[in-house]
């Protein structure tokens, strides 16, 4: 079974091929940023507009690094949800129109599925059950992976989500958008920080989590510290870093203890975080856990995970409903089982 994919929830436009037997054909990305950049984040209008302008040329240029003719795909995947209505619509109706004019059936993807499942594309997949940490732009979220389709949430921000807090931060700081990577890299830049953040709600216990009162301490540090030379600057980025690495470990130790669960999969833009990466990997090690990271081109958003994804829900004979319809907001614990 080969699947071609369709990533739109926002200013990404994602392609891919994925055949069941023989794993990933060809993925492309195009990355809206530099049409973003200018106004300091996401403008939704432009985002859907874009995708409009890229996403048939990608299918194309990916169909053919694929070596894949119309006539060899078996269903078309695509983000369905959560995400930008207007983003999302591209994606849905260029989705559902070529398996139409292609004959074949068509399925709208949860974008956070696609995540929590990303790090099965890799050589060494984890088993079922495990615990997921999802960090992204928009979510953030422990869940408990029992089956594909069998998800419950264990925890989420009750505020803003880890990428969001990234990139506010590095707004404060001066960053250009996106900030996130670019905070990510001043805080590396330096070994230490004379600054010290919260580690929001690991005092008590629960697995929810809090990032906005670490954007408020950025700022008041900032204010504080005006006007800021480029070791402040640094050290606020390290220990801001710092602050919400501890935060999703604590968290992370927290809920593989309650689960009894010894695998761990960090999906989502912020899965990219080094120091996250490097920090997980050394409470792993220690407890005897193991920890899953997708690729890292697959960590952000993708097509791949999408294409993934709806293979396995096309494959268990799931199909659309007559209507086209998207979701900007969709719960996890809202999907069917395969
Ligand atoms: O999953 P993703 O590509 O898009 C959403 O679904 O939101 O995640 C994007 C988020 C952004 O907030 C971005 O700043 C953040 O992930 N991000 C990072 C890093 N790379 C991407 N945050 C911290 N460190 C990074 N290396
Ligand atoms: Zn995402």
């Amino acid at each position: 079974m080969r699947i071609l994919g369709i990533e739109t929830s926002c200013d990404d436009t994602g392609v891919a091929v994925y055949d069941a037997a023989r794993g990933l054909l060809a993925h492309r990305l195009y990355s809206q940023t530099p049409i973003h950049a200018a106004y300091g984040g996401v403008v939704p209008e432009l985002a859907s507009r874009d995708h409009v302008h890229k996403l048939l040329p990608l299918v194309q240029a990916v169909m053919r690094e694929a070596d894949t003719a119309p006539a060899e795909v078996d269903g078309l995947a695509y983000t369905a949800g959560p995400g930008l209505i207007g983003a999302l619509l591209v994606g849905a109706a260029i989705g559902r129109a070529l398996a139409y004019a292609w004959g074949v059936p068509a399925l709208g993807v949860h974008h956070m599925e696609g995540h929590l499942l990303s790090p099965m594309l890799e050589p060494e997949p984890p088993a079922f059950p495990f615990l997921a940490l999802l960090v992204s732009g928009g979510h953030t979220l422990l869940a408990d992976v029992r089956a594909v389709g069998d998800y419950q949430i264990l925890g989420e921000s009750l505020d803003d989500a880890v990428g969001e807090a990234f990139d506010k931060t590095a707004k404060l700081l001066g960053l250009p958008y996106p900030g996130g990577p670019q905070l990510a890299a001043l805080a590396d830049s330096v070994d230490a920080s004379r600054f010290e953040f919260p580690r929001p709600m690991t005092g008590k216990p629960g697995l929810d989590f809090s990032f906005s009162g670490l954007k408020t301490a950025a700022l008041n540090l900032v204010r504080a510290h005006e006007p800021l030379d480029d070791a402040a600057r640094a050290e606020i980025a390290h220990a801001f870093q710092a602050a919400v690495v501890d935060t999703l470990r604590i968290k992370c130790r927290r809920a593989l203890a309650e689960t009894g669960y010894r695998n761990l999969v960090i999906a989502g833009g912020v899965g990219a975080n080094r120091q996250l990466r490097a920090e997980l990997e050394r409470m792993a090690a220690k407890d005897g856990a193991r920890v899953y990271f997708p690729a890292l081109e697959y960590c952000t958003d993708n097509g791949a995970m999408i294409a993934y994804a709806g293979a396995l829900r096309l494959a268990a004979g799931q199909r659309d409903p007559e209507p086209l319809d998207v979701l900007p907001r969709w719960s996890l614990e809202d999907l069917p089982p395969i």
